[in-house]
């Protein structure tokens, strides 16, 4: 699918599949191959073929990938990363100095608050954290003149709040920053920040956008080029890139995307109806629940409601502990987005690192990555896992 055809808005579905890459004009080859080298034959010095020398700065595989996701999140530049940290690590580097000051989710994912606060922090970024569902909150956290970032994710990590994207990109913009929106719970699919005026989309592509847990991965989407550049040139410079065969992975879930996604809401929607009311279960988090207090705000900036579930064990922390040992069809293990349905208690797992902090999460809080297996079977589980 040619460049204007993709600016130009086919479907999401339509784009998934071709943006990105054109079938090879010499075998026909409809899936862009696996570019296992790390360097390409010049025409004479300086020759490049279509601009490859080094795969570290560039390799067509990682190149389809970039244009793919540039254009199912519609923005100017994708960039492929090694990880998401690894993601996160260079965006920071491209925009922050030492004495830059970030506001943060006040629930953020455990490892992007590790990153701030052990590592970026040491490099004298200073940061401070704000619920992202308060809008006046994140405002009130800003330092106007030494706020280069305002960090949010939505819906958050494991607590599902939802942040206003377009009222924050106002607020963030107004003291001279730039919004950053972590999109790995929503994905491009249900969620396109960068048209609600974010400046940059974050993604583990680790979740859904990989999909199927078979690869660890991060990238950035952005719609200003000149920010571009400056990624593209940190991306080359630290060089956490994406390799060819994990840009291929991705690339290959992302063409599922939307189909896996509108089953993971299903089957979320047929668990969310399990839990609530259930005997042994407190609060159910789930911005579709009309009890949910960003639920407003996630109906009018998402497509649906995503496939992560958290809820609270009433009988308290041990008992989260329990009901997560106990399932047998949802897999005890961290991440999340994959078409298997994983469970997780984020006290003592993904969020292990926030403990002691403002970020700590209830101990009897349990995460669900909701997958796409029969529902019938996933309800059960859970029904014989609260016992
Ligand atoms: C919301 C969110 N952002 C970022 C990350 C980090 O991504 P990665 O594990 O690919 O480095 C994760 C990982 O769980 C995550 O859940």
């Amino acid at each position: 699918m040619s460049e204007q055809q993709h600016r130009h808005k086919a479907g999401f579905e339509t784009r998934a599949i071709h943006a990105g890459y054109e079938p090879d004009p010499i075998t026909g080859a409809v899936i862009p191959p696996i570019f296992a080298t790390s360097t390409f034959k010049q025409d004479g010095v300086g020759g490049l073929r279509g601009g490859y020398e080094y795969s570290r700065s560039a390799n067509p595989t990682r190149t389809a990938l970039e244009g793919n996701l540039a254009a199912l999140e519609e923005g100017e530049a994708g960039f492929a990363f090694a990880s998401g940290l690894a993601a996160e690590d260079t965006l920071v580097r491209a925009v922050c100095r030492p004495g830059d000051h970030v506001v943060l989710p006040g629930d953020a994912y455990g490892g992007t608050f590790r990153l701030f606060d052990k590592v970026e922090k040491a490099w004298g970024l200073a940061h401070t954290a704000a619920p992202v569902f308060d809008t006046a909150a994140v405002g009130a956290a800003m330092q106007p003149g030494r706020t280069k970032l305002v960090w949010i994710e939505t819906p958050t990590n494991p607590l599902l709040n939802i942040a206003d994207i377009a009222a924050l990109a106002r607020v963030a913009h107004d003291a001279g920053a730039l919004l950053v929106v972590d999109n790995t719970f929503a994905s491009p699919y249900l969620q396109q920040p960068l048209t609600l005026g974010a400046d940059v989309v974050v993604h583990s592509t680790t979740k859904y956008c990989g999909g199927h847990s078979d690869v660890i991965g991060g990238a950035l989407v952005v719609r200003d080029l000149e920010l571009a550049e400056q990624i593209a040139f940190h991306q080359n410079s630290i060089g956490a890139v994406a390799g060819p065969f994990d840009s291929w992975l991705v690339l290959r879930g992302l063409k599922t995307l939307a189909v896996r996604m509108d089953r993971h809401c299903d089957n979320a929607e047929r668990v969310v109806d399990f839990l609530v009311g259930h005997a042994k279960v407190g609060d159910v988090f789930y911005p579709a629940l009309s009890g949910h207090p960003g639920h407003q705000v996630a109906a009018q900036q998402m497509r649906r409601f995503g496939g992560i579930v958290s809820f609270r064990v009433k009988a308290g922390e041990q008992a989260a502990v329990d009901v997560c040992g106990r399932a047998e069809v949802f897999t005890l293990g961290e991440s999340l987005g994959g078409v298997e349905s994983l469970i997780e208690h984020p006290g003592r797992m993904t969020h292990a690192s926030v403990a002691g902090t403002e970020l700590e999460v209830p101990g009897d809080l349990v995460r669900l990555s909701v997958g796409i297996e029969s529902a019938d079977d996933l309800v059960a589980d859970l029904d014989r896992a609260l016992g």
